[in-house]
């Protein structure tokens, strides 16, 4: 049997947003299956408001499901248990200013996790190791000891949150939008570096993203997300250069950018279309999609595998109520 590192299945995580009078409830992860397996690259794409950091949370132990199951290793998370969310896995933020204190020296936060983790007691070793991640990033401890986050540009700053990140050995990594703050020209080598993690050291990285072009370059299999639901998966080559879902052609068409200002915020502002596409019945993207049928508005479709690719639309369902809607009809 095939090993798989992390396994999430039907996870779903409803919020209930607006007053008394009219409340609301959205599903931001509606009944999600995917897996990472060990040494691999998953992304986790789509636009933005479309569940992918909520899913992260989640499997962080930063937020509570609704439902589901979160599978490491084969086995049911411990909620007591936390040590696999901190040493097995490690987080890498969008915003790498926001990781460290401006007032702290980048090489104490190393010091810290060396102590925190007792990884030794002494400070030569310590040194050693903090060096020999750094490595991992193409950075080194000489350019780096002693110096405050200011003194960085993003993208050093992005490699050395990397390096931190692997202090503790872990197998997998969650990075939500790693370098959607970083300068454009230094993303691809970020980007890349976890391509090495993953072949040098057999590292896993969940990359959670809108950039489908990062994306195809370094992962092995996608996720695309739309309104809470996964609409298509399989490996990049299949979902990136023959998509089935008219929502990851769409997306191929427009990359959208990610809003930098929107982190890990906790007051929500839903847009009127992010609104209404998570109410919608039947299938959430039926008002955008240029293929719409009238089945498409009233029930939602199924998972269905083709070529080993997960496709969510009615275009591949054998249903014979799919008849097409009028010509120009986009809702
Ligand atoms: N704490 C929260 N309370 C209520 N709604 C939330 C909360 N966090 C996220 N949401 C909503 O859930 C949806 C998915 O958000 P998110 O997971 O941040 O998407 P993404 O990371 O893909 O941009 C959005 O509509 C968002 O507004
Ligand atoms: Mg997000």
């Amino acid at each position: 049997m095939e090993q798989k590192l992390l396994e999430i299945q039907n996870l779903t995580k409803v919020y209930t947003l607006g007053s008394v009078i009219s409340r609301i409830h959205i599903t931001a992860v509606d009944n999600v299956c995917f897996d990472v397996k060990p040494a691999e690259i998953f992304a986790l794409a789509g636009e933005s408001g479309c569940g992918k950091t909520t899913t992260a949370k989640i499997v962080l132990g930063f937020e509570e499901a609704t439902s589901g199951t979160i599978l490491h290793n084969g086995k049911v998370e411990d909620r007591k248990q936390k040590a696999w969310r901190t040493e097995g896995i490690q987080a890498i933020f969008q915003d790498p200013f926001a990781t460290f204190n401006p007032l702290k020296t980048v090489d104490s936060y190393f010091f810290d996790t060396v102590r925190n983790f007792r990884l030794t007691e002494n400070r030569r070793t310590a040194i050693e190791i903090i060096n020999q991640k750094l490595h991992a990033v193409g950075l080194s401890y000489e350019e780096f000891a002693g110096r405050y986050p200011n003194e960085f540009s993003g993208g050093q700053l992005q490699r050395i949150s990397i390096a931190r990140a692997l202090m503790t050995n872990p197998r997998l990594l969650i990075a939500d939008e790693p370098v959607s703050m970083v300068d454009a020209s230094l993303r691809m080598a970020i980007v890349n570096l976890f391509k090495t993690l993953r072949d040098d050291l057999g590292v896993s990285v969940l990359y959670i993203t809108h950039d489908l072009a990062t994306a195809y370059y370094v992962c092995d299999r996608i996720a695309i997300m739309f309104r809470g639901n996964i609409v298509e998966m399989g490996t990049v080559e299949q979902v990136l250069m023959q998509p089935r879902h008219p929502y990851t052609r769409l997306l191929r068409e427009s990359i959208p950018e990610a809003d930098p200002h929107k982190r890990w915020q906790t007051t929500v502002n839903l847009s009127e279309l992010e609104h209404e596409e998570y109410l919608r019945v039947g299938c959430k993207f039926a008002g955008r999609c240029p293929n719409v049928m009238e089945i498409c508005k009233r029930q939602v479709p199924a998972d269905i595998t083709i070529d080993d690719v997960l496709v969510k639309c009615h275009l591949y369902s054998e249903s014979p109520q799919a008849e097409p809607a009028a010509a120009g009809a986009h809702r």
